[in-house]
This record gives structure tokens, sequence and C-alpha cells, in this order.
């Protein structure tokens, strides 16, 4: 399909998807694909969810836009119901990931001034993934994203993930740290599960020197793990909580949820979107919401995560050339000991939809609803896969 018109920012797409439905998707020749990506973890109740397409059709019929300079009853309500899940108190809708990262890092910035902090600096990780904007490529730990858009923006430094002994040498060797932006398992950077007490630790370490925790969700969010928010597997509260992805089961919304100190710095004027929390968005993200709730759709990701694995596991026995199967709910990376990106396209050529990440990493983010005969055939086309694909590269 001709792509001249668009900026060649996605490189060369072979498949062009026509249809959806539930954990399937059908191309423009009528072949059929299981989706064990769901757009990277968007589309989480799976396509043309009769909920929310529902809730979007009843809310296009009845007032699609009308800017944040009036109330929109279904943002407060979902902002309501996202406090409720989540244990913050306020929250600051855009449209993106990106987006509701740049309002945690606003936010921290006005957090450090309001300390009398000159130059507010927040800790990142190694291999982060938080975005494309200037602060989010910035704060993402990969050179990749970043080269060629210098001068990065100040005022972050680095740390290795999941090294709570590195955060303390930079609590003593600086004081201008006003908050910690992390994910909870990294995405991106080749679903990288840190050590079961990691989060409770940074939280520690934050309430020892004042500076915030700053959860970056928007992938773990909305289920995905086994519980609503990742964190919640922790018994902690972050400050600050982003997600985005999964919220509005495709529908462009970003959410940046805080607490404490945290929810009461931003002020009129401060900040602002001219589509975040838009009526269709909202009404998306209330039915995708109500629905993962209703159904504990939780429960299921965290089940069906484990029998994956296990079924993983067990199909990869004997194959020492597959690294390591690790993930949390229905969030899963295979590590290969090779290059996996010609996986893809196999996979495709095979009718099934994954991703590899960080080179050697397949990645599986199906939707939650995916059924148990689904499973069984995500494991069994990838099994053979990626065994064939081992024994002959
Ligand atoms: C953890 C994390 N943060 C932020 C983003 C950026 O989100 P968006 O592409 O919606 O801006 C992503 C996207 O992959 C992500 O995985």
């Amino acid at each position: 399909m001709a792509t001249q018109a668009l900026m060649n920012t996605y490189g060369t797409r072979s498949l062009t998807i026509a249809r959806g439905k539930g954990a399937v998707v059908w191309d423009l020749d009528g072949k059929s694909y299981l989706d064990a990506l769901a757009g990277i973890a968007v589309c989480g109740l799976g396509h043309a969810h009769p909920a929310v397409t529902a809730a979007v059709t009843r809310q296009a019929e009845t007032l699609v836009h009308c800017s944040n300079l009036y109330n929109i009853p279904v943002q407060q309500q979902l902002a309501a119901k996202l406090c409720q899940l989540s244990g913050m108190t306020n929250v600051f809708f855009g449209n993106s990931g990106a987006e509701a990262n740049e309002a945690a890092i606003k936010l921290a910035r006005l957090y450090g001034h309001s300390r009398k902090i000159k130059v507010p600096t927040i800790i990142v990780m190694e291999q982060a993934f938080h975005g494309r904007t200037m602060a989010t490529l910035t704060a993402t730990g990969n050179r990749k994203v970043q080269a060629g858009f210098e001068p990065l923006v100040s005022g972050f430094v680095r740390a290795p993930y999941n090294d709570i002994d590195a955060l303390k040498t930079i609590a003593l060797n600086n004081s201008d740290v006003v908050a910690i932006l992390v994910e909870p398992i990294q995405g991106e950077g080749g679903v990288a599960i840190p050590d079961a007490d990691y989060l409770r630790n940074l939280r520690v370490l934050c309430d020892q020197h004042q500076w915030l925790l700053m959860l970056d969700e928007v992938q773990t969010g909305n289920g995905r793990t086994g519980t609503f928010f990742n964190y919640q597997h922790s018994d902690i509260l972050p400050d600050v909580v982003t997600t985005a992805k999964g919220l509005a089961n495709g529908f462009p919304l970003g959410a940046c949820l805080a607490s404490g100190i945290a929810a009461t710095l931003m002020k009129p004027g401060n900040h602002g979107s001219t589509f975040g929390g838009n009526p269709v968005a909202c009404a998306a993200a209330l039915a995708t919401v109500d629905t993962i709730v209703a159904e504990n759709l939780m429960a299921r990701a965290a089940s069906l995560g484990e029998t994956l694995k296990s079924a993983f596991a067990a199909a990869f026995a004997d194959y020492p050339q597959v690294k390591e199967i690790r993930g949390q709910g229905l969030m899963i990376g295979i590590e290969l000991d090779r290059p996996a990106a010609d996986l893809v396209q196999l996979a495709a050529d095979a009718g099934l939809l994954i991703n590899v990440t960080a080179e050697r990493v397949v990645r599986l983010l199906p939707p939650l609803t995916l059924s148990d005969a689904e499973a069984q055939q995500l494991v069994d086309t990838l099994t053979a896969l990626i065994t064939t694909f081992v024994s002959n590269s």
C-alpha cells in the first residue's frame, strides 16, 4: 500500500489490518490473525468490544467535543473511578502515554521549585521507555530513541534498573533530586521484571529523601499484569502514576494521577490539552474500565499469564537457545539467544501477531479476554515457530 505521503517513521509495513473482533483481526484479503499484541497493549478487551462500541456510539451521537473550558461529566466520572481504583486523588488527562509522562515530569519540577530546589532533577532508568516527546525521549534510556534530537532536555540523571544501591549513591551525591520516574516492568526494555521488593524499596527511599515516586504504568496499567495497576502487587502507593494504552481500548487517552502534595501542585494555567479528556475517549475509557473490573479481567490476566508461561516453559525445556520466559499477567517475554526480529514476519505468515523488543525478546501482550482455546493456539503456533527458528537460524 502506498505510503509516499506519510513521514517514514515506521518503515515499510507489509500488513494492512482491515477489521477485528475479539482477539482476531483480518487483513484486506480476509486472512485471519490471532492478535497476541493487541495494538501494543492497547486493546485489552479485544477488538470491537460491544461495551466500548456502544459507549462511543452513544457519546458521539451526543457530544464529541466541547473543550476543557467546560465541565465534561463523563471525564469527571472517569477521574473519580480511576482515583477509586488507584488510591490517587486527582487526575490530569492527555491523549497519550508520552503526554501523561510529560505531566508527571512537570509535576516533579513544580514540586522541586516549591522546595526551592533550583535544578529539579528526576532519576530515570537505563533501558527505560517513556515516550517520544523531547522530555520523555530524554527520560528514555535508549540512545536510538534520542539520537539526532539533541540537545536533550536537562534535569535527568540515569541509574541502572532494579538497583537500589545505585539510587542510594545518587542520593548521597545529588541534592537536586526531586523524583524517580520508573516503569514497574520495563516493556520496551525487554519485559524486564525487577525484584519482588523493588517498588517497596523505592517507596522507602523516596520517603527518606522526600522524592516523588512516579510510576509509568502506560503499559503495565489497566489490568494487564494481574492487578489494575502493577504497584498493587507491592502494597504501596506512588505519588504519581501515569497510564494510557489500555485505558480506552484504542481511543487516545492518557492519564497522570497524583496523590498527596503532588496532587496539589498544578494551578490554573500551568498545564492543559485541547483534546485531553475528550468526551468520546472518556466514554470509551469508562466502558473499558467498568468491563475490566466487572469481569475481573485482572484475575483472568494473572491466571492466563501463569498458564502461558508454564506452557512455554514446558515447550522450550529442551531448547537452551530460549534463555528465559518471564512476565507478569499478560505481559510476557520470551528471550532468545539471538536477534529475533525475523520472527515477526514468520509469525504473521503463520497467522499470529507478535512483537520483538530489545532485539532478542519476543513480547506477548494479548487481550485480557483471550479464550483458553486462543491461548492454546498461541502456544502451539509460537512454539512451532520458535523451535524451528532457533534450530535453523
Ligand atoms: C512504559 C511506556 N511509557 C510511555 C509510552 C509512550 O506512550 P505513547 O506512545 O502513547 O506516547 C510507552 C509506549 O510504548 C510505554 O510503553
